[in-house]
């Protein structure tokens, strides 16, 4: 089977909303209905293999939650150009191997948008240098707002703000590395770490947590101290590929991090990339969360694949 068209129903005498919307904004192709059905009113529309049939229907009711899911090249492009024409797009990470988004035409029907990212070609993992600090810190800032977002972290604001105050101070430290995920030229993840060493803040909490296995864990030892990624790009690999770029790029034998104590997709990520659990239950000076402060050890070397 293969589909011909899909039909949608609009109000009776409202073709002109429909070609506004759906020829105006969308960009498709109106097609000349066939004179027999033309008198039903209704249009139909097409780009490329994808064709579209409005019928107009007297007792109308919006599909919300049928819809057709239509396959776009450039689905950024899409959702940039509908946002300007004041259609609110809601993005959904939750359908592994593609990027999608829903909307409504102006009649509150439901249409969903997707693109493939099957095999991560089309990602690429770029470092980040100190020196250009100011060309990405934003949109570093913005991820981590995006990422850390939801529970169990539900970091607002002022927590935004700390982190990029922390990343201004991190950015100087000896030994500091990091790397973004960019996908078509916008950055949607990112990770980084440094050197630990003494007088440092973490460092000293996470001294008094390890106890006497502190001066093997945190000599000649990288603190990885981020990773975040916008949530829409979730389950693709890329989390994988920046945590792996990382740890490649850093001189350290060990490494150490602290995340929080509760079932997440950074602990299983960092558990199947085999750091290991030296403390649970963690509580940082002035936090109220628990945490787990997790080592790797050796660092693995994986090759420089991920990177573009
Ligand atoms: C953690 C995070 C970066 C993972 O990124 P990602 O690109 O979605 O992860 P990947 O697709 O590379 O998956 C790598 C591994 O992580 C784990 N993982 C990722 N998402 C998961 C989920 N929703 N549930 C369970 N495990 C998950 C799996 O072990 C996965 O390996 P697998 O695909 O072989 O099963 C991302 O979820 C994120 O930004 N989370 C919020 C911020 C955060 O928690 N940061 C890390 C802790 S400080």
């Amino acid at each position: 089977m293969r589909t011909h068209h899909v039909q949608l129903t609009i109000p009776v005498g409202k073709e002109r909303i429909a070609r506004g919307f759906y020829a105006g904004l969308l960009g498709l192709e109106e097609m000349e209905k066939p004179a027999v059905l033309a008198a039903r009113g209704g249009c139909w529309f097409r780009q490329g293999a994808f064709e579209l049939h409005l019928g107009a229907e007297t007792d109308f009711v919006p599909s919300r939650r049928g819809h057709p899911g239509v396959l776009v090249d450039d689905i950024d492009a899409l959702a940039t150009r509908l946002e300007a024409g004041n259609i609110t797009v809601t993005w959904n990470d939750d359908f592994p191997g593609h990027r999608r988004f829903s909307i409504h035409d102006p009649f509150g029907n439901r249409l969903e948008f997707l693109s493939p990212v099957a095999n991560g070609s089309s990602i690429g993992i770029e470092r980040l240098e100190p020196e250009t600090f100011a060309t990405w810190e934003s949109d570093v800032v913005s991820i981590y707002a995006a990422a850390f977002a939801d529970p169990p972290y539900s970091r607002g604001a002022s927590h935004v703000d700390g982190f990029a105050d922390a990343l201004r101070r991190h950015v100087d430290r000896a030994g500091f590395v990091a790397f973004c995920a960019c996908v078509a030229h916008e950055k949607v993840g990112f990770t980084y770490g440094y050197t630990t060493g003494r007088t440092q803040w973490w460092h000293e909490q996470v001294r008094s947590a390890l106890g006497p296995r502190a001066d093997h864990w945190l000599t000649d030892s990288f603190e990885y101290v981020e990773l975040a990624l916008q949530p829409r790009y979730r389950r693709l690999g890329i989390g994988r590929r920046l945590h792996d770029a990382l740890l490649a790029a850093q001189p350290h034998s060990r490494a150490v991090l602290s995340t929080i104590d509760a079932v997440t997709a950074g602990r299983r990520l960092y558990e199947s990339a085999g750091w290991e659990v030296l403390v649970r239950g963690f509580r940082f000076e002035r936090t109220v969360a628990r945490y787990l402060i997790m080592g790797l050890e050796p660092v693995p070397r994986p090759s420089g694949s991920a990177l573009r």
